[in-house]
């Protein structure tokens, strides 16, 4: 069943939505898919814009879809939504039965519905098993992770995905205690085992246990596995003249969008000493954002979870530009 609209903690507000909206344009009308469709907020200001805009929306979260499907449901069939990863957006548009969107939006990482719901685990703020599935019924949660990796792998997961430079420490300890026989499996152990690990102590105004809870989600659910891949199969649905938008929290994201987008637009990625270019750069796109847009003081004073988002995006070429 649907969560009741506004059974969550904190309200939702969809990130840089006004300048979400600029780059799609939606008051064109026409197709647009929403590949993380979370909450709907974006997709709801996509429909808003005009009536003759539709929205198929994905997400692997059955709960988000649920919620999506019930806000929106005022849309009636411009609405439609289905359970699928986002690299699967052109079996998604076949099976919707349609083609040539006019645009595309992901917005990446972890919706409010997940983080404000105790009993997902993705969040030290409440005691809970430790999940962070996305889509909890598949896959393996962050404590069997814990539980089965190599010190090593736990390691480089925290200190790759997390930026934090305690990750060894941090890994030490988490094996340390499934050697004892009592492996991590709830949030509040993980959260006080890296305060531990780090002596506590908030570092830039961010908890000590932030970057190792982002970390086991982006592995938990294979985060950045298939983005570069993702990005050219919705950039070679688009019809011409289509645009691509993409919102990121990472910067592990932010560069592979940032250079997807400029391979798209046939600038070479390969490293400058390879002597022939093996990476399939081809102009196919404009890049409509030279630089990554970023939410202003304002956005971030109303919704501090938009602090880290940076968006790119682009249009895709007609024929008689591609030269
Ligand atoms: C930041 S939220 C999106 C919020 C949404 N734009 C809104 O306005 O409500 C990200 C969503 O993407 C979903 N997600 C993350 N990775 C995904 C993937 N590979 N395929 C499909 N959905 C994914 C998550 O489940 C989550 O609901």
């Amino acid at each position: 069943m649907a969560a009741p609209l506004g059974g969550i903690g904190a309200p939702h507000r969809p990130v840089l939505l006004k300048e979400t909206l600029k780059f799609l344009a939606p008051e064109r009308g026409g197709l647009f898919i929403d590949c993380t469709v979370g909450l709907g907020g974006h997709s709801e200001a996509i429909l808003e814009s005009s009536g003759d805009t539709r929205v198929v929306g994905m997400d692997l979260d059955p709960a988000a879809l649920d919620y999506s499907r019930q806000r929106l449901a005022p849309f009636g069939v411009r609405f439609r939504a289905f359970q699928a990863n986002f690299r699967e957006i052109a079996e998604v548009l076949s099976r919707a039965g349609e083609r040539d969107p006019r645009g595309v939006l992901v917005d990446l990482g972890v919706s409010s519905l997940q983080f404000d719901s105790p009993e997902r685990g993705f969040s030290f703020r409440f005691d809970a098993p430790l999940d962070m599935r996305m889509d909890p019924t598949s896959g393996a949660p962050a404590a069997d992770l814990l539980q089965q990796l190599p010190e090593s792998e736990i390691a480089r997961i925290i200190y790759e995905f997390g930026e934090e430079r305690h990750s060894r420490r941090i890994a030490r300890r988490i094996v340390e205690r499934r050697e004892q026989g009592r492996p991590v499996t709830t949030t509040k152990e993980l959260a006080d085992l890296v305060l531990g690990a780090t002596g506590g102590g908030k570092r830039n105004q961010i908890h000590p246990a932030t970057r190792t809870f982002q970390a086991l989600r982006i592995a938990v659910n294979n985060e950045l596995e298939g983005l570069g891949d993702f990005v050219e199969a919705a950039v070679d649905l688009l019809e011409p003249g289509g645009r691509f938008v993409g919102i990121s929290f990472h910067s592990l994201e932010d560069r592979i969008l940032k250079q997807e987008l400029r391979r798209l637009s046939g600038q070479c990625q390969c490293p400058p000493r390879l002597p022939v270019c093996t990476c399939g750069a081809r102009k196919v796109v404009e890049v409509l954002t030279r630089r990554p847009v970023t939410p202003g003081d304002r956005e971030i004073d109303e919704n501090p979870r938009a602090r880290s988002a940076k968006l790119r995006a682009c249009r895709k070429l007609g024929d008689m530009e591609k030269g």
